[in-house]
Order: C-alpha cells, then structure tokens, then sequence
C-alpha cells in the first residue's frame, strides 16, 4: 500500500514535470542577436554583438558552455528515445595554424549547469572525477581538435567521436565528408572556415547519422561520415535534457570556438530540423591564426636565429660589395697625389669614357690602350684616355711629379696633356682629342682616308711641325724635356694638317718603372739611335737621330727597316753617294713634289741619322735648314759608317746599328726585353 503511494507520488511528479515540458520542441537561430535570453551561458561563453555565439575564446585553460534555455522532450511515455534533429555552422579559429586546441561537442545533458567540468580534454563537459560514470547521463559527439591527450590511447585528432557518458568515444571518424563520385574527403576542423553539420537520430531504428562538411562545398554530401545505429542512447537521455554545446582550450594549445547558426527539431511535424540560410548568418569571424609552421618551439626558435644570421651575413656581403663598387671608381688618394692640379678623378673618367667601353678604344699602343672620351656633351670638350698599366707602380709618384710639369707644356705641335689619374694598377693619362688619327696612318693605311697620297706640301708642312714641336721640347721650355719615341704612330694630325707630337715623356715610366741595377731602354726599332742600344742613355740627339729617320720617311713613304737588310738611312745614303737622291722621294707622289724642298729634307734627315751623336745637328739648326736659312753641310758617305759589313748581319735585327759585341751581350740581358717586346707594338 505504501509502496503503491509512492509509486503514485512519483507518477504525479512526473506528470507534474511533463506538463511543464512542451512535448515539441523546434528552433532555428540565424545568429544569436537578440537570444540571450534563449541561449543559457556559461563558463568563458558569450554572444557577441554581431550574433556569433563564441564558447571559448583562445585563453589558456578556458572551458564554455551554451545551451537551449528550455529543457526538450527526448522521451517517449513507452521510454523510447525520440527522433531528434539537429544542424548547426561552427568556426574554430586557433592561436597558430598548426597549435588549435582543444575542441567543442553538441551535447545532451540533464542540466545546462556544466559548472564543474574541467577545461582541455575534458571540452568543458566532464571532470577527471566524472569521466565514464554511468550516472553522467550526458551524450556528446564530440568536435576533437587535439592529437592523443591521454597517454595509451591512441586517439587521432581531427576527429569526430559519439560519447555515452564519457570523453572516450565508442564512435569515431576522421573528419571528412563523402563527395559526389562517394570518395572520402578529409579535412580540417581547425582551418577557421565554417564548417556545417547535421546530426539526426531515428528514435525507431535507433540510428544516428552525422554529416559534416565545409559550406564552402554549398550542398549537403548525400552519404552522410557517419550512421550508426546506438541503441546505447536510450541508457542516457531522460526524460527532459537540455541541448547545446560546449567547448575547451588547453593549457598550449588553444582555439577560439564559434556557432554562427543552430536548428534543432524534436517530436514535431518536421522530424529534420530547419535548414539554415547561411546569407543570414552572422559574418564569420576574421581567421587571426599566427602562420606557423609545424614545427615546436625550439625549432622555430633555430629557424628564426639561422635566417637571422644569414640575413645579416647578406646584408654584410652586399654592403661589402656596394663598397668593394665604389672602391673600384672612388679612388684612395695618397698623401702626395692629393695637390695636384692636373689630377682627374676616376670616377668622372668612367664616366666620360662609358665606364672604358671597348667601343670607345681609339687605339693600342705599346704604352697601353687609348679611349675616346667627353667630360661634357660639348663635342670641343672631347679627350682620349690614354690607360697605361706600368710594370710597376713604384717610380709612378716621380713620374707624376714630371707629368704635373709636362702638363703645362703648352704648343700647337704637342698634343696637350691635360692631367693623370692614377687608379690601383693603372695610370690614366687625359689628353686633348684629336680627331685626324696619326701620320702613320695618313702615311701608309691603304686605301686612305682621303683617297689620295699624302701631298708634298701636306708632308713638308708635318715635317716642319713635328720639328717645331721637338725645338720646344728641347730648348725653348723651361727644362730639356726628350721624347725618347719620336715616330709616326706618336704624330697625331689635326683638323688642319698640323702635326701634334704625342706620348713625350712617357718612355720614361718604363725605364724608371724597371729594377735600378738594369738599364731599360725604351723605343722602337728603326727609330732607335746606336748609342741607345750600347748606353741606354736617351738624349736630344737621340731624339734627333729619331726624327731623321721620320723624315726620310715622309719623304720616301717606306717604313725605316724591313724584316730583312733593309735601312732606310742607309739606302738613301747610298742614292746621295751616288748623286741620285731625289731616287728616294715617294713614287706615289709622281712628280708632286718640289724637287727643291724634297733634297733638302732628304739631307737634313740623312744629316741627322748620324752614327755619331755630336755630329747630329740640334733642333733648332734643323729648323733653320728646313726654313733654308741656312745651309745644309755635305754629308760625307766616309763617315756614314754604318756599312760596315761587321754590323750588317747582326745589325739587322736591330736595324743595322748594333755592334756585334754589345749586340749579343745586351741581348742576353735584361736591358733589351724592354725593346723586344714594347716596340714590336706600335704605340700611339
Ligand atoms: C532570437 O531573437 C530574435 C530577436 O529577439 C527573435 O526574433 C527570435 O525569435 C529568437 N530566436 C529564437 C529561436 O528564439
Ligand atoms: C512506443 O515505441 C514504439 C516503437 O518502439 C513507437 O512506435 C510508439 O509510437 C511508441 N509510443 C507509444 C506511446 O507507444
Ligand atoms: C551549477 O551547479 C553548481 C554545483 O554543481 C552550483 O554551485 C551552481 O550554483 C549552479 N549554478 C546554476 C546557475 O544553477
Ligand atoms: C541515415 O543514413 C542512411 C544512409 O545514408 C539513410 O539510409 C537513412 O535514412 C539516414 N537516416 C536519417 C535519420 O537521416
């Protein structure tokens, strides 16, 4: 009787409770706005202005709860579970792209107070004291973001899993969705796009499918990840459960959990649940997960001090080499270059000469290579860059003191020097330009330029320049300055037929250049005097004796010496003995030329051609003979001496002026390498 009172109480309790409970229960959220007070919080979860419902955000440890704020109807009067359906929009965005954590679950749970559950593993549903007790009554498919939490089970992550009771699943599926051709898809929960999923339970036959997929995909994947059947569910629900969701970070690894939409449907018409209409969601929000790669801390920590190091290693490389550029065009001036007036900076000759562009060479030479250059864009301010590389820097300061005083040598029959720059191995020497090239070429390059011979008057006028110029450099500056390479390749001509003597001077870079115990001499062969080849000492008579042999020359049109016997000074000697010298005149000039005027230049050069140095006249008789003001003496065939067949056949080599004993020593010694190499190239 008692017991049948109690069973009577209980059943008016519980009709009691069913009574408050609708027997139906459907709803859909487009966004929370405006449902605070139809969705119950708790724990880290909240509503945001824009209608996301946020669970967790990505703090450490956190754990948040949100569920329908009326208990639904789950049980039928026979105790059978009610079919339910449900569908929702989530958004997991983690603190890094490879660290989420630690996930959320839909939940049927007897109360929306989950106050004591714990956070990371525990997904804000359970505690380590309540985990797997039967009495929980709590089901919960699970949204597991993170690999293996407990030790000895191996769990995946990514994963969806049923939970009865516990947070070890009795279900579990990689996270993927079932395309259209039935292949599997795979993908990640923890991405920050919205992800969709339905969950519907067949209260008849007891089976709950799940679908999941990305709404990015737009249509709902027909074959659902999962259908099981879970008879399980009827140990669970009770009478009245209350449906949400909750969530949980971890202590390192840690997402922000979001719902952008829910539907549910249970015991009503429509046994699945509203479909939502995802233009109406809530925007989702903005993905702020930290790029990282996959790699732990410590890693990371290396990758970033190694790309470090080698960021500045580059930037040091590259700044070194900026400068190791600049070094090359700006110059590093030694004390005693730096007042000089005729110094040029490199910088300002790279740039007249395109940086000593090879379409810029207007000539090699024995002394080094010949650049066209302009300081401005004024065709007037034209130079050549004379690039010479000196076999040694040593005796440059010397030189450059004489190249500051040869600078301001000034006539119309010199070619103007207008300064030097000197640039690690290299000495630049700036001239004036001039435009016509060298007499050597007007004298010999076939077909010329003008299409015609040179004329007599052309050759006269040059023949008095170039002796003009030699006076100068001789007597009338300041101190004797010798040539030392007086020969056509080294007469420049102007526009006007003016003969400009080039390169004076310069002979002495190499001979200072050279060791002090060995004598270099410095020439070119055929022009070169005898006494040179036995003392090496260059004199204004050795000069002279050059520009006699120019002469002949000029007036002949044949180079001093052939490979074989041939001397010019000696076969003109040998027409004067023999009365015939007018023989010797150019035939290219036909008969014009003043018969006069081409015997006089013919002696004077013969004249100056003298074996012996003393007997040469100086410059400046050599110009009054020229000017006829004053006669040239006989020149005796008896003091010629150079046919003397003892120096004949080593003297060809050497243009028949060397002297057999001093020939064949001076040729093993150091003193002629000079002449063997330099003056084969014809110099500008
Ligand atoms: C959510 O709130 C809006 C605005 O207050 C209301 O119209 C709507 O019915 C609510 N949704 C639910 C499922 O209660
Ligand atoms: C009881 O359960 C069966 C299926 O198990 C169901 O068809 C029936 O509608 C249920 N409800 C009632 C009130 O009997
Ligand atoms: C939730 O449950 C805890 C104990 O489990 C209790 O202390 C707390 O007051 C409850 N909160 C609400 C809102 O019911
Ligand atoms: C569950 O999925 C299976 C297989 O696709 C389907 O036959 C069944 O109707 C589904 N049940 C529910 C309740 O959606």
């Amino acid at each position: 009787m008692v017991s049948f009172l109690l069973v009577l109480f209980l059943e008016i309790l519980v009709q009691a409770r069913t009574a408050r409970t609708e027997t139906t229960t459907e709803f859909i959220f487009q966004g929370f706005k405006g449902n605070q007070s139809e969705i119950q919080i708790g724990g880290d979860s909240t509503i945001k202005p824009n209608g996301l419902l946020r669970l967790t955000d990505r703090d450490s440890n956190v754990a948040g709860t949100a569920f329908y704020h009326k208990p639904v109807r789950l049980l039928d009067s026979n105790s059978t579970v009610r079919s339910f359906s449900t569908c929702f929009v989530f958004v997991i965005i983690p603190s890094s792209s490879n660290n989420g954590g630690f996930g959320f679950t839909f939940t049927l749970s007897p109360t929306p107070n989950r106050t004591d559950a714990d956070s990371a593993q525990y997904l804000g549903l359970l505690n380590e004291r309540n985990d797997g007790n039967p009495s929980n009554h709590v089901f919960a498919v699970e949204f597991d973001t993170v690999q293996g939490f407990k030790d000895g089970t191996n769990r995946i992550g990514n994963h969806i899993g049923l939970n009865f009771n516990s947070l070890s699943s009795d279900v579990q599926e990689p996270v993927a969705y079932y395309n259209n051709d039935g292949k599997k898809e795979e993908f990640q929960l923890v991405s920050g796009e919205p992800i969709q999923v339905f969950v519907d339970y067949d209260g008849p036959t007891k089976t709950l499918n799940l679908t999941v997929y990305p709404t990015r995909l737009g249509s709902k994947p027909i074959i659902p990840l999962i259908s099981r059947h879970v008879p399980k569910l009827s140990d669970i629900v009770q009478d009245e459960m209350f449906v949400g969701f909750t969530a949980a970070t971890g202590r390192d690894q840690s997402s922000a959990h979001y719902v952008m939409g829910w539907s549910f449907s249970s015991g009503g018409e429509h046994p699945l649940a509203a479909v939502l209409d995802l233009s109406e969601l809530p925007p989702p929000p903005p993905n702020t997960a930290k790029k990282r790669s996959g790699y732990n801390g410590k890693v990371i920590a290396l990758i970033v001090a190694l790309s470090a190091v080698i960021s500045i290693m580059l930037a040091l490389l590259l700044t070194f080499m900026v400068y190791k550029r600049r070094l090359q065009q700006e110059e590093i001036l030694e004390d005693w270059e730096i007042d000089h007036p005729h110094r040029f900076r490199y910088k300002d000759l790279h740039a007249a000469t395109d940086g000593f562009k090879e379409d810029r060479i207007i000539g090699t030479g024995g002394f080094g290579t010949v650049f066209r250059g302009s300081i401005s864009t004024s065709s007037s301010d034209q130079i050549a860059v004379k690039k010479i590389t000196p076999n040694s820097m040593q005796g440059v300061r010397e030189f450059v003191a004489e190249i500051e005083s040869l600078g301001r040598l000034r006539h119309k029959n010199l070619v103007n020097l207008q300064g030097w720059c000197k640039h690690r191995n290299d000495l630049l020497l700036i001239y004036d330009y001039v435009p016509n090239g060298s007499l050597d070429s007007l004298l010999y390059s076939e077909p010329r330029r003008s299409g015609a011979v040179l004329s007599w008057n052309a050759r006269f006028q040059i023949a008095k320049g170039i002796a003009s110029g030699l006076l100068y450099l001789h007597e009338e500056w300041e101190q004797i300055v010798i040539h030392r390479d007086v020969k056509p390749s080294n007469v420049l001509i102007d526009d006007d037929m003016n003969p400009r003597l080039g390169d004076f001077g310069l002979a002495r870079l190499y001979e200072r250049g050279s060791q002090s115990h060995t004598t270099v001499v410095v020439g070119t062969i055929g022009y070169m005097a005898p006494e040179l080849t036995r003392n090496g000492n260059s004199s204004s008579a050795s000069d002279v004796f050059a520009f006699g042999v120019l002469l002949l020359e000029i007036v002949s049109g044949r180079k001093p010496t052939d490979a074989g016997s041939f001397f010019l000074a000696d076969w003109v000697m040998e027409l004067h003995a023999s009365g015939e010298i007018l023989g010797a005149v150019d035939p290219r000039l036909g008969s014009g030329y003043d018969g006069g005027e081409a015997g006089l230049a013919l002696a004077i050069g013969l004249l100056c051609c003298h074996p012996k140095p003393g007997s040469r006249p100086p410059m400046k008789m050599v110009l009054r003979y020229l000017n006829r003001d004053e006669d040239v003496p006989e020149i005796g065939a008896e003091n010629w001496g150079y046919s003397d067949s003892s120096t004949r056949d080593l003297g060809s080599k050497f243009g028949g002026y060397v002297s057999s004993d001093r020939a064949s020593s001076s040729y093993t010694s150091s003193s002629l390498t000079r002449i063997s190499s330099s003056s084969f190239i014809s110099g500008r």
